[in-house]
Protein backbone atom coordinates (compact mmCIF):
# COMPACT_ATOMS: atom_id res chain seq x y z
CA UNK A 1 0.00 0.00 0.00
CA UNK A 2 1.08 3.43 -0.64
CA UNK A 3 2.40 5.20 2.27
CA UNK A 4 1.30 9.26 2.28
CA UNK A 5 3.47 11.59 1.42
CA UNK A 6 4.15 13.99 4.02
CA UNK A 7 6.35 17.67 4.53
CA UNK A 8 9.37 15.90 4.88
CA UNK A 9 9.49 14.66 1.59
CA UNK A 10 8.71 17.69 0.46
CA UNK A 11 11.79 19.40 2.12
CA UNK A 12 13.92 16.31 0.68
CA UNK A 13 12.61 17.14 -2.58
CA UNK A 14 13.60 20.21 -2.86
CA UNK A 15 17.15 19.69 -1.07
CA UNK A 16 17.76 17.13 -3.85
CA UNK A 17 16.39 19.09 -6.52
CA UNK A 18 13.75 16.98 -7.35
CA UNK A 19 9.86 18.79 -8.69
CA UNK A 20 7.13 18.66 -6.67
CA UNK A 21 4.03 18.18 -8.32
CA UNK A 22 0.79 19.51 -6.67
CA UNK A 23 -2.51 19.51 -8.72
CA UNK A 24 -6.32 21.01 -7.26
CA UNK A 25 -9.45 18.61 -6.75
CA UNK A 26 -12.77 19.21 -5.23
CA UNK A 27 -14.52 15.85 -5.23
CA UNK A 28 -13.95 12.00 -5.04
CA UNK A 29 -13.40 10.72 -8.78
CA UNK A 30 -11.29 13.05 -9.36
CA UNK A 31 -9.11 12.89 -6.43
CA UNK A 32 -9.10 9.16 -7.25
CA UNK A 33 -7.17 10.10 -10.53
CA UNK A 34 -4.95 12.62 -8.93
CA UNK A 35 -3.80 10.59 -6.33
CA UNK A 36 -3.86 7.31 -8.93
CA UNK A 37 -1.07 9.91 -11.00
CA UNK A 38 1.36 9.69 -8.13
CA UNK A 39 0.83 13.59 -7.60
CA UNK A 40 2.74 14.70 -4.89
CA UNK A 41 0.24 17.19 -2.97
CA UNK A 42 -3.76 18.11 -3.87
CA UNK A 43 -4.68 21.46 -2.74
CA UNK A 44 -9.00 21.48 -2.42
CA UNK A 45 -8.66 25.15 -3.25
CA UNK A 46 -11.21 27.38 -3.10
CA UNK A 47 -10.73 28.13 -7.35
CA UNK A 48 -14.13 25.49 -6.89
CA UNK A 49 -16.19 28.31 -6.43
CA UNK A 50 -15.52 29.26 -10.11
CA UNK A 51 -14.68 25.38 -11.64
CA UNK A 52 -17.35 24.02 -9.45
CA UNK A 53 -20.22 25.96 -8.22
CA UNK A 54 -20.18 28.43 -11.21
CA UNK A 55 -19.47 31.47 -9.03
CA UNK A 56 -17.04 34.72 -10.95
CA UNK A 57 -14.27 34.77 -8.15
CA UNK A 58 -13.53 32.95 -5.15
CA UNK A 59 -15.06 35.25 -2.60
CA UNK A 60 -18.58 33.60 -2.37
CA UNK A 61 -17.25 30.22 -1.20
CA UNK A 62 -17.54 29.47 2.51
CA UNK A 63 -16.10 27.20 4.94
CA UNK A 64 -18.91 24.64 4.74
CA UNK A 65 -18.50 24.38 0.87
CA UNK A 66 -14.45 23.85 1.87
CA UNK A 67 -15.37 21.00 4.47
CA UNK A 68 -17.94 19.23 1.95
CA UNK A 69 -15.32 18.85 -1.10
CA UNK A 70 -12.28 18.52 1.08
CA UNK A 71 -14.10 15.49 3.02
CA UNK A 72 -14.98 13.83 -0.61
CA UNK A 73 -11.34 14.33 -1.72
CA UNK A 74 -9.90 12.92 1.65
CA UNK A 75 -11.85 9.46 0.99
CA UNK A 76 -10.32 8.69 -2.32
CA UNK A 77 -6.64 9.67 -1.80
CA UNK A 78 -3.88 7.08 -0.52
CA UNK A 79 -0.83 8.72 -1.15
CA UNK A 80 -0.86 12.44 -1.72
CA UNK A 81 -0.62 15.32 0.94
CA UNK A 82 -3.91 17.06 1.21
CA UNK A 83 -4.38 20.79 2.21
CA UNK A 84 -7.63 22.41 2.64
CA UNK A 85 -7.56 26.11 1.22
CA UNK A 86 -8.68 28.46 3.89
CA UNK A 87 -11.62 30.31 2.07
CA UNK A 88 -12.34 34.33 2.43
CA UNK A 89 -13.12 35.61 5.71
CA UNK A 90 -12.35 32.15 7.69
CA UNK A 91 -9.08 33.30 8.70
CA UNK A 92 -9.00 37.12 8.28
CA UNK A 93 -11.48 37.76 10.74
CA UNK A 94 -10.00 37.28 14.20
CA UNK A 95 -6.71 34.41 15.40
CA UNK A 96 -9.45 32.69 17.59
CA UNK A 97 -11.35 32.13 13.83
CA UNK A 98 -8.82 31.45 12.03
CA UNK A 99 -7.53 28.67 14.35
CA UNK A 100 -10.72 27.06 14.59
CA UNK A 101 -11.67 27.31 10.44
CA UNK A 102 -7.55 25.90 10.32
CA UNK A 103 -8.77 22.54 12.39
CA UNK A 104 -11.88 22.29 10.93
CA UNK A 105 -10.02 21.10 7.64
CA UNK A 106 -7.97 18.67 9.79
CA UNK A 107 -10.84 17.15 12.33
CA UNK A 108 -13.86 16.99 10.20
CA UNK A 109 -12.75 16.60 6.84
CA UNK A 110 -9.18 14.60 6.80
CA UNK A 111 -7.19 17.52 5.95
CA UNK A 112 -3.44 17.41 6.56
CA UNK A 113 -2.36 21.31 6.24
CA UNK A 114 -4.13 24.62 5.35
CA UNK A 115 -3.28 26.88 2.59
CA UNK A 116 -3.31 30.65 3.89
CA UNK A 117 -2.68 33.45 1.45
CA UNK A 118 -0.93 36.57 2.27
CA UNK A 119 2.37 37.63 4.01
CA UNK A 120 3.19 40.02 6.71
CA UNK A 121 -0.84 41.13 7.26
CA UNK A 122 -1.29 37.24 7.85
CA UNK A 123 2.08 36.49 9.87
CA UNK A 124 0.23 36.29 13.38
CA UNK A 125 -2.50 34.71 12.38
CA UNK A 126 0.12 32.14 10.42
CA UNK A 127 1.86 31.53 13.63
CA UNK A 128 -1.28 30.90 15.78
CA UNK A 129 -2.34 28.09 13.11
CA UNK A 130 1.18 26.77 13.25
CA UNK A 131 0.96 26.90 17.26
CA UNK A 132 -2.02 24.67 16.78
CA UNK A 133 -0.27 21.74 15.05
CA UNK A 134 -1.29 22.63 11.73
CA UNK A 135 0.84 22.95 8.65
CA UNK A 136 0.64 25.75 6.64
CA UNK A 137 1.08 26.74 3.20
CA UNK A 138 1.64 30.40 2.15
CA UNK A 139 0.39 32.11 -0.71
CA UNK A 140 2.09 34.91 -2.35
CA UNK A 141 1.71 37.42 -5.44
CA UNK A 142 -1.65 37.36 -6.88
CA UNK A 143 -4.05 36.31 -3.87
CA UNK A 144 -7.08 35.54 -5.46
CA UNK A 145 -9.10 36.87 -2.23
CA UNK A 146 -7.79 40.41 -2.86
CA UNK A 147 -8.85 40.51 -6.15
CA UNK A 148 -10.82 43.87 -5.76
CA UNK A 149 -7.98 45.70 -3.81
CA UNK A 150 -5.50 44.19 -6.55
CA UNK A 151 -7.35 45.72 -9.16
CA UNK A 152 -8.17 42.56 -11.26
CA UNK A 153 -5.83 38.79 -11.95
CA UNK A 154 -2.77 40.86 -12.62
CA UNK A 155 1.03 39.86 -12.85
CA UNK A 156 2.34 40.87 -9.29
CA UNK A 157 5.48 42.04 -8.23
CA UNK A 158 6.70 43.50 -11.85
CA UNK A 159 8.59 46.79 -10.23
CA UNK A 160 11.67 46.51 -7.96
CA UNK A 161 9.62 47.85 -5.09
CA UNK A 162 6.84 44.82 -5.15
CA UNK A 163 9.36 42.26 -5.58
CA UNK A 164 11.21 43.36 -2.70
CA UNK A 165 7.85 43.52 -0.84
CA UNK A 166 7.12 39.64 -2.09
CA UNK A 167 10.40 38.49 -1.38
CA UNK A 168 10.70 39.63 2.05
CA UNK A 169 7.10 38.21 2.46
CA UNK A 170 8.46 34.85 1.63
CA UNK A 171 11.51 35.20 4.27
CA UNK A 172 9.07 36.05 6.96
CA UNK A 173 6.84 33.28 5.86
CA UNK A 174 10.00 30.84 6.13
CA UNK A 175 10.81 32.22 9.48
CA UNK A 176 7.18 31.33 10.82
CA UNK A 177 7.94 28.01 9.68
CA UNK A 178 5.03 27.39 6.86
CA UNK A 179 6.03 24.52 4.58
CA UNK A 180 5.94 25.59 1.23
CA UNK A 181 4.96 28.54 -0.56
CA UNK A 182 2.84 28.74 -3.73
CA UNK A 183 3.50 31.51 -5.91
CA UNK A 184 0.69 32.59 -8.27
CA UNK A 185 1.48 34.89 -11.35
CA UNK A 186 4.90 36.64 -10.75
CA UNK A 187 7.65 36.73 -13.12
CA UNK A 188 9.83 34.11 -13.71
CA UNK A 189 12.88 36.04 -12.60
CA UNK A 190 11.54 36.88 -9.16
CA UNK A 191 9.92 33.57 -8.43
CA UNK A 192 13.72 32.05 -9.56
CA UNK A 193 14.91 34.50 -6.99
CA UNK A 194 13.04 33.48 -4.26
CA UNK A 195 13.42 29.53 -4.50
CA UNK A 196 17.23 30.52 -4.58
CA UNK A 197 16.46 32.59 -1.06
CA UNK A 198 14.11 29.79 1.08
CA UNK A 199 15.07 26.63 2.00
CA UNK A 200 10.80 26.27 1.88
CA UNK A 201 9.94 24.54 -1.46
CA UNK A 202 7.89 27.13 -4.04
CA UNK A 203 5.14 26.19 -6.09
CA UNK A 204 4.58 28.29 -8.78
CA UNK A 205 1.31 28.88 -10.89
CA UNK A 206 2.40 31.49 -13.52
CA UNK A 207 5.60 31.82 -11.84
CA UNK A 208 7.83 30.13 -14.89
CA UNK A 209 10.01 27.01 -14.23
CA UNK A 210 12.51 27.20 -11.90
CA UNK A 211 10.00 26.99 -8.46
CA UNK A 212 10.48 23.82 -6.59
CA UNK A 213 7.08 22.55 -7.70
CA UNK A 214 4.57 23.35 -10.03
CA UNK A 215 0.17 23.49 -9.56
CA UNK A 216 -2.55 24.20 -11.87
CA UNK A 217 -6.33 24.55 -11.36
CA UNK A 218 -7.16 20.70 -12.78
CA UNK A 219 -10.17 21.60 -14.95
CA UNK A 220 -7.72 24.25 -16.73
CA UNK A 221 -5.04 21.42 -17.03
CA UNK A 222 -8.16 18.95 -18.22
CA UNK A 223 -9.77 21.46 -20.73
CA UNK A 224 -12.75 21.26 -18.66
CA UNK A 225 -14.04 25.16 -18.50
CA UNK A 226 -16.86 26.79 -20.09
CA UNK A 227 -15.66 29.18 -22.39
CA UNK A 228 -12.40 30.01 -24.34
CA UNK A 229 -10.76 32.09 -21.92
CA UNK A 230 -7.10 30.39 -21.08
CA UNK A 231 -4.40 32.20 -18.92
CA UNK A 232 -1.15 32.36 -20.51
CA UNK A 233 0.38 29.92 -17.63
CA UNK A 234 -2.14 27.47 -18.30
CA UNK A 235 -1.18 24.03 -20.75
CA UNK A 236 -4.15 21.85 -21.48
CA UNK A 237 -3.22 18.26 -21.47
CA UNK A 238 -6.48 17.21 -22.81
CA UNK A 239 -10.03 18.45 -23.76
CA UNK A 240 -12.51 17.26 -21.97
CA UNK A 241 -15.11 19.81 -23.06
CA UNK A 242 -14.76 18.49 -26.80
CA UNK A 243 -15.28 14.28 -25.03
CA UNK A 244 -17.97 15.01 -23.12
CA UNK A 245 -19.92 17.16 -25.21
CA UNK A 246 -19.38 14.64 -28.01
CA UNK A 247 -20.59 11.84 -25.62
CA UNK A 248 -23.65 13.63 -24.16
CA UNK A 249 -24.72 14.65 -28.09
CA UNK A 250 -24.41 10.65 -29.10
CA UNK A 251 -26.70 10.17 -26.37
CA UNK A 252 -29.07 12.40 -27.18
CA UNK A 253 -29.10 11.37 -31.07
CA UNK A 254 -29.61 7.32 -29.78
CA UNK A 255 -32.35 8.03 -26.93
CA UNK A 256 -34.23 10.07 -29.49
CA UNK A 257 -33.53 8.19 -32.57
CA UNK A 258 -35.12 4.74 -30.24
CA UNK A 259 -31.50 3.12 -30.44
CA UNK A 260 -30.53 3.08 -26.72
CA UNK A 261 -31.34 1.54 -24.95
CA UNK A 262 -31.23 -1.80 -26.64
CA UNK A 263 -32.04 -5.11 -24.90
CA UNK A 264 -28.34 -5.43 -24.22
CA UNK A 265 -29.22 -2.92 -21.85
CA UNK A 266 -32.59 -4.39 -20.62
CA UNK A 267 -33.37 -6.60 -17.53
CA UNK A 268 -36.07 -9.62 -18.88
O1 LIG B 1 -7.65 27.88 -5.11
C1 LIG B 1 -6.73 27.45 -5.82
O2 LIG B 1 -6.91 26.59 -6.68
C2 LIG B 1 -5.40 28.00 -5.60
C3 LIG B 1 -4.33 27.59 -6.56
C4 LIG B 1 -4.48 28.33 -7.80
C5 LIG B 1 -2.98 27.75 -5.98
O3 LIG B 1 -5.19 28.75 -4.70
Amino acid sequence: MARKKTIIDFFEKKREGKKITMLTAYDYPMAYLVDQAGIDMILVGDSLGMTVLGYPTTIPVTMDDMIRHSRAVTKAVKQAFIIGDMPFLSYQVSDEEAVRNAGRFIQEAGCEAVKVEGGRERANTIEKILDAGIPVMGHLGLTPQSIHKLGGYRVQGKDQKAATRIIEDAQLLEELGVFAIVLEAVPWQLAKTITETVNVPTIGIGAGPHCDGQVLVIHDLLGFVPGEFKPKFVKRYANLNEIILSALLQYRKEVEGGKFPTLEYSYG
